[in-house]
């Protein structure tokens, strides 16, 4: 009875934003730095040796993490993503999944990588209780890959590491994550799906997306889902699939001769914010309400505060639910409704936004 009481309260808690969305999601960026220097993410003009990225007291300390999750799980969030930058680069990651998978209500535990470190990491972290994974790969023509990745990435050390994740086992499967730009490697993805075709490995399509500044987006190179479907759909017929869950990011295919499923992320032609439930967690402890915010609350002064534990968890609890019920963003739908955004030439939008190595996508 006490229980169902508890259970009750605990269900009354659970914040909704202004348009009644729920707060499912939490993305966790564990390190603002990368070993690649996509030109999409951290162009290289900006990205150089004197770039000033975050210092490691900086960051939030995997204490700290935990306790923004734990209370994020207690206000209804039961995924976690682990992103960067490169989430590898930072040390001891197996250890914080290992934590963040034993946390009451979180049910899945995720990861987004560009692959090089899964050799070394993929079978510590399987055993930590990492549920899925998903590598970032944008082209398998090594001169592409290579401009694609700034010139620091190594095609086989990823398809490597794509491997090393297909042999730990993840429970969730191996997926792919590919941004697509026209001219740049539309030419490329039958490659990749004849690669992954078969293999039970999931391709997803992005559409190019206006994220953070620096990237010099233009709307004519984005390839519209449609577009690029139709072109796959020639090769090998398709079949739409239902959502996995409410709200779910990619639109999920079949492929109709049976080699597996595809997946379409398309957040330019298509925006999905109706179902929003995603809050993002930069690695210096700001929390970010939507891909394209431009500003953050910060919670690592409260982290690092006098208070003691149970006063600082009331006091983080009430942040994080005061944040999220004051939610209004839906960028993506609000951007594409604007008349101009449609024609070709159109430049990303001048708002400030931050940078998607603060909030790995
Ligand atoms: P699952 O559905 O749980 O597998 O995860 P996911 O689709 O969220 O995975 P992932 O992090 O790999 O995201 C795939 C792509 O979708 C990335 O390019 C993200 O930047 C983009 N994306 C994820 N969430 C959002 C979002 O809330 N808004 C927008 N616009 N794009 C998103
Ligand atoms: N548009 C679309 N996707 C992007 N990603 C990074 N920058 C962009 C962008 N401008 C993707 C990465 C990674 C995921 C987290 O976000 O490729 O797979
Ligand atoms: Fe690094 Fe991923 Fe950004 Fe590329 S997209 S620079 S791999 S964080
Ligand atoms: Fe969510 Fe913002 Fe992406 Fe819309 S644009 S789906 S509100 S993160």
């Amino acid at each position: 009875m006490e229980d169902d009481q508890t259970s009750r309260a605990a269900r009354a808690a659970r914040p909704v934003d202004t348009y009644g969305r729920p707060m499912r999601d939490l993305r966790i960026s564990v390190m603002d730095r990368c070993n690649f220097r996509c030109p999409y993410c951290m162009p290289d003009a900006t990205y150089h040796e004197g770039f000033r990225f975050l210092g490691p007291k900086e960051r939030l300390n995997f204490d700290e993490i935990e306790r923004v999750a734990r209370m994020a799980a207690e206000l209804g969030v039961t995924k976690i993503r682990l992103t960067g930058g490169e989430p590898l680069l930072r040390p001891g990651l197996p250890d914080l999944v290992r934590r963040l998978s034993a946390l009451p209500g979180i049910e899945d535990v995720a990861l987004t990588t560009n692959g090089v470190l899964l050799p070394r990491f993929a079978p510590a972290l399987r055993q930590a209780g990492l549920l899925r994974v998903t590598v970032s790969l944008d082209s398998l023509d090594p001169v592409i890959f290579a401009r694609m990745s700034g010139g620091r990435g190594s095609l086989p050390a990823v398809l490597e590491g794509i491997d090393a994740a297909c042999a730990a086992g993840f429970e969730g499967g191996v997926k792919i994550n590919t941004v697509v730009q026209r001219g740049v490697n539309d030419m490329d993805v039958p490659d990749i799906l004849a690669h992954f075709r078969h293999t039970g490995v999931t391709v997803r399509l992005i559409e190019y997306m206006d994220v953070g500044n620096r990237n010099g987006w233009d709307r004519a190179d984005v390839v519209p889902s449609g577009e690029l479907r139709a072109r796959i759909a020639a090769l090998w017929p398709l079949e739409a699939l239902p959502p996995r869950y409410h709200g779910e990011v990619a639109r999920r295919y079949r492929y109709v001769d049976g080699a597996g499923e595809i997946g379409f992320v398309s957040s330019v032609s298509a925006p999905f914010c109706g179902a929003c439930a995603r809050a993002r967690l930069s690695s210096d402890g700001k929390l970010y309400t939507c891909l394209f915010a431009t500003t953050g609350t910060d919670l690592r002064t409260l982290l690092r505060g006098r208070a003691s534990d149970a006063e600082a968890d009331r006091q983080l609890r009430a942040a994080l639910s005061r944040i999220w019920r004051h939610r209004t963003d839906r960028y993506s739908e609000e951007r594409t409704r604007q008349p101009a955004f449609l024609v070709s030439g159109e430049k990303a939008s001048r708002q400030e936004k931050i940078e998607m190595h603060y909030i790995g996508g």
